[in-house]
């Protein structure tokens, strides 16, 4: 058997990793500023995780879910706390779709209504209702079923105005828009989405699977718009790599016995993770480092050749180039060993490096990138 070829990788074996530094099997080192799709927050291999894992592992490797698991409660009080939403309540599963998945679920089970609002050039993830969300046709399955979903531009308060109505059952949005190339909601257009779903019923449900985890600087990006979302899902930087997703839901929502379930989901060694990535986060203010690099970097971008646009905050950047940027990436990665991410608009490189990102490895990166473009504006 070998695997199934869904994506185009890098030849390239790693064989260790530490922080922001990668190590591969012929003895290269690499700067990673990607973290495999925002996925690693505190840094690769950070000691205290590593210690409260393997710890769990020796203890309680094994997993029953019709058990109570203590570590459940202590998670759920830890990112209430972290977050500011301490009365929410928390459901646990296994990733970015599968909380997307679930969180529609319940805001159906809710108010009883189908219909779903989301916007052009999102991404919520490949199961079934997250993928009928997703405006991306290069994922839709033919056997897709989003009759019930009415896509609008980002942005478009009076689209939103228009087509929300009784019968709208959620509206869907991402912190910030990741796959499609770092976009922002505007602020107050957040405030009347928030507003109109409070006056129709409807469930505000904020995606913040790459945005959230303290990447932007605030714990979730929905929150420099002071915004109370009914839903609000996460993942990725949750686990700092190992999979973990989750719904915070808001205290109104009525759990009932049955309604949602996982056989995974929240398991001993999930519940160790996420419990190390915050406490880490709180310890080592990751979350300020996340505002205070992001700046840094978005400064340091400014003026060199070949950007068109920087879109982003904290540590969630978008660099659209004037061309397409493989080219850019491929020699970003075998002439100067840095990892950069792309996304679905061709033309802009992602940069999601661990929160714990340095200046000195900031100013690695502006060093090759500005010798990448200037060398190939002058060629
Ligand atoms: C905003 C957002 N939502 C959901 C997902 C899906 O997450 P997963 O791949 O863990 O299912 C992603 C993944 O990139 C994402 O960026």
């Amino acid at each position: 058997m070998k695997p199934f070829e869904v994506y185009t990788l890098f030849d390239i074996e790693i064989s260790k990793a530490l922080g922001s530094t990668l190590w591969d099997d012929k003895g290269n080192t690499y700067l990673d500023l990607y973290g495999g799709h925002a996925v690693i927050s505190i840094g690769h291999s950070h000691p205290h995780y590593v210690a409260a894992l393997t710890a769990q592992l020796q203890n309680i490797g094994f997993y029953s879910n019709s058990i109570k698991i203590g570590l459940q409660n202590t998670l759920a009080e830890k990112l209430g706390k972290l977050s500011g939403y301490p009365d929410y309540q928390l459901f646990l599963c296994n990733s970015g779709a599968e909380a997307n998945e679930n969180a529609l679920k319940l805001a159906s089970f809710h108010n009883g209504r189908k219909k779903i609002i989301a916007f052009a050039a999102s991404f919520h993830g490949r199961t079934s209702l997250a993928v009928a969300a997703t405006d991306n046709p290069s994922i839709l399955a033919p056997i897709n079923e989003n009759d019930n979903v009415v896509f609008l531009p980002l942005n478009d308060i009076d689209g939103v105005e228009k087509a929300i109505d009784e019968h709208t059952c959620a509206v869907i949005i991402e912190g910030i828009q990741g796959v499609s190339g770092v976009r922002l909601p505007d602020v107050e257009f957040l405030e009347k989405v928030a507003s109109l779903c409070r006056d129709k019923g409807t469930l505000l449900i904020l995606d913040e699977v790459q945005s959230g985890y303290g990447r932007t600087g605030k714990f979730f990006a929905h929150q420099h718009a002071g915004i109370t979302p009914d839903i609000i899902t996460v993942a990725k930087g949750m686990g700092n790599g190992f999979p973990v997703g989750g719904v915070l839901i808001s205290p109104a929502i009525q759990a009932k016995k049955e309604m949602l379930g996982t056989t995974f989901g929240g398991s001993y060694l999930a519940c160790t993770a996420a419990i190390a990535v915050l406490e880490v986060i709180e310890k080592e203010n990751l979350m300020e480092n996340a505002r205070i690099m992001g700046s840094y970097l978005r400064e340091k971008l400014k003026g060199i050749p070949g950007i068109k646009e920087i879109r982003g905050q904290g540590l969630m950047v978008g660099i659209e180039l004037e061309e397409p940027c493989a080219p850019i990436r491929q020699k970003m990665l075998y002439q100067h060993f840095i990892f950069t991410g792309s996304a679905s608009n061709k033309n802009t490189i992602r940069i999601l490096p661990s929160l714990a990102i340095t200046k000195r490895e900031i100013d690695v990166f502006i060093a090759a990138f500005q010798n990448t473009l200037t060398s190939k504006v002058v060629a």
